[in-house]
């Protein structure tokens, strides 16, 4: 499950981070707070160049149950309790990706309004999985997901940011942040910490039946 709310810090954080890349060759934790402050504002750079693309913002509306009367909000895709968002932040979220959003961008407003880079810059850590440049693509996604349930056994919710492994200019400046060698991609970026809440959270799932065809 995705935690897209802000983290809060606990003494534990490092020792917990350090235990994600332990032993393995394909992974970097940034720890640094001045180095995930500058990454948050690589994020953000990353996701309006994707949200300036009207297609993807469709898609996006697509996906999202901005509202608890949308009828597939507890069906499937992401629902205010999988975006972390108050009712007031939901529908705000609808009114600037949906018809206004480019003039909102032309007033130069669009970047401040849809930021994350207070919740990536409140992470304890970011992760940054590598992998090697011609595996197969399955096997990847099998060691992003197996990363994922490592980060969630070392006490850490997490949430993708794809944006910043997707633009090639903020892979690029990852890469060499990294110094990973030119065998390797970088496959996706995690911020990962603890959530601001402890009340559990229900993200929609497509019940097996449906899953399974
Ligand atoms: C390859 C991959 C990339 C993803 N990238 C993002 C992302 O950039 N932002 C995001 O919020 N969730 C991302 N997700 C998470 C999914 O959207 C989905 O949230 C997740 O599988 C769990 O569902 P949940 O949102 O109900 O917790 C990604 C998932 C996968 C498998």
């Amino acid at each position: 499950m995705a935690w897209r709310g802000a983290f809060v810090s606990s003494p534990d954080d490092d020792a917990a981070l350090r235990t994600i890349a332990a032993g393995r060759d394909d992974v970097v934790c940034i720890r640094e707070r001045a180095a995930i402050a500058e990454i948050a504002t690589w994020g953000d750079q990353a996701e309006i160049s994707f949200l300036r693309r009207d297609a993807h913002r469709r898609e996006l509306l697509h996906w999202m149950r901005l509202s608890r009367r949308h009828p597939r909000y507890a069906r499937d895709g992401l629902n205010r309790e999988a975006l972390a968002m108050s009712a007031a932040e939901a529908l705000g979220a609808g009114i600037v990706l949906g018809s206004i959003f480019r003039a909102l961008d032309r007033l130069g407003l669009a970047a401040m309004l849809v930021s994350e880079r207070a919740k990536t810059a409140s992470a304890a850590g970011l992760v940054l999985l590598f992998r090697p440049k011609h595996e197969d693509a399955l096997v990847s996604g099998r060691h992003f997901y197996r990363l994922w349930l490592a980060i969630a056994r070392a006490g850490f919710s997490a949430c993708p940011m794809s944006a910043l492994a997707d633009a090639p200019d903020v892979n690029a400046r990852l890469c060499a942040l990294a110094r990973v060698d030119d065998g390797r991609r970088l496959v996706n970026v995690f911020r990962v910490g603890r959530p601001q809440t402890t009340k559990a959270v229900s993200h929609a799932r497509l019940p097996v039946a449906d899953l399974i065809v």
